[in-house]
């Protein structure tokens, strides 16, 4: 498959400027792996290894199968300070490559990656919050759109990503609703260096998601997802068919179980058909991207 980049995806050493996003409960040490060897950038949020223990021994699975860059995500407000400082010196200790931060300040975070050579990306909604991060330093900005899976924006990704493009020094990173190579060339076009995709990869073979749940990924439409903050307080999309009727929202150590057992997925469920290995997405979606681009250009010639 014909390699395509960005300055940024370069800069990292990617194949393709893909990332598999992090997820909650579901993304693991497998699908790093995967990502690694199909060219793109894997993750996981380090709270997917339930203790501190678990993510060094995880970190050691990944530097004994690939030297290639992945990224783990910490979610600053969302952890225990004690574990989120573990979980920051195992990055160093093990020279992970990318730091993913979100729902928090990433100013900290900043300048121990910097000591170690590593890139800050920081997930936002909106410009303030982008803001924010680039004068913390960020190397880049994740603009979250509307119908993401997980923690969701409001602001439709056609808007979202230029406007942040526009108005930040740093690349940009566009989340939400890419699911195919068309809507990688789109995001391209739009002012982004890095796509950056959950839904997709929920049905792929590694991913740690309950077979029931890849299906129903695969089945859905968007009509099927729901944007409510009553589940964890926070604005989130689910399939609609795993809210129960009341939900209390709510913060705490109820949170784990609550995602556990009602899904996240965002609109971009419109267009998977089928859990496939991780390989097997990134030759789609790399032949999808360049028949697009060409698809482009002869509309002009025709
Ligand atoms: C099930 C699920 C869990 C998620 N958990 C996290 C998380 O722990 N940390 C985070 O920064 N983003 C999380 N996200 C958001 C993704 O990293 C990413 O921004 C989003 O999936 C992109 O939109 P897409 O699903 O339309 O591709 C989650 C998304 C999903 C679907």
């Amino acid at each position: 498959m014909t390699a395509f980049s960005t300055p940024l995806s370069r800069k990292l050493g990617l194949r393709y400027p893909i990332v598999a996003a992090p997820m909650f409960i579901i993304s693991n040490k497998e699908m790093i792996v995967a990502c690694a060897e199909a060219g793109i950038l894997g993750s996981m949020p380090s709270l997917n290894a339930r203790t501190a223990e678990a993510l060094r021994a995880d970190l050691e699975w990944i530097r004994a199968r690939t030297d290639k860059p992945f990224a783990i995500n910490m979610t600053i407000r969302l952890t225990d300070p004690a574990r989120l400082q573990q979980d920051v010196e195992l990055c160093e200790e093990f020279d992970v490559p990318v730091w993913l931060t979100s729902y928090g300040n990433p100013t900290e975070f900043v300048k121990r990656a910097r000591a170690k050579g590593a890139q800050v990306f920081h997930d936002v909604t909106n410009l303030t919050h982008g803001k924010k991060a680039v004068s913390a330093g960020v190397d880049g900005i994740i603009g979250v759109a509307a119908g993401a899976g997980g923690h969701a924006g409001r602001i439709s990704p056609y808007a979202l990503i230029p406007y942040l493009r526009e108005s930040l020094q740093v690349p940009i990173l566009a989340a939400g609703c890419i699911s195919t190579g068309r809507q990688i060339a789109a995001s391209l076009a739009l002012g982004a260096e890095l796509v950056y995709m959950g839904t997709r990869f929920i049905a792929s073979t590694e991913c740690g998601a309950p077979e029931g749940y890849k299906k129903m990924v695969v089945d859905a439409g968007p009509e099927d997802i729901v944007y409510t903050d009553k589940v964890s307080g926070v604005h989130a999309n689910f399939l609609a068919a795993t809210l129960p009727d009341a939900h209390e929202a709510g913060h705490g150590p109820a949170e784990a179980k609550r995602w556990r057992d009602i899904w996240s997925a965002g609109h971009g469920v419109a267009e998977v058909h089928a859990t496939k290995s991780i390989e097997a997405i990134v030759e789609d979606l790399v032949r999808e991207y360049h028949d697009a681009v060409s698809g482009l250009q002869s509309l002009s010639q025709s």
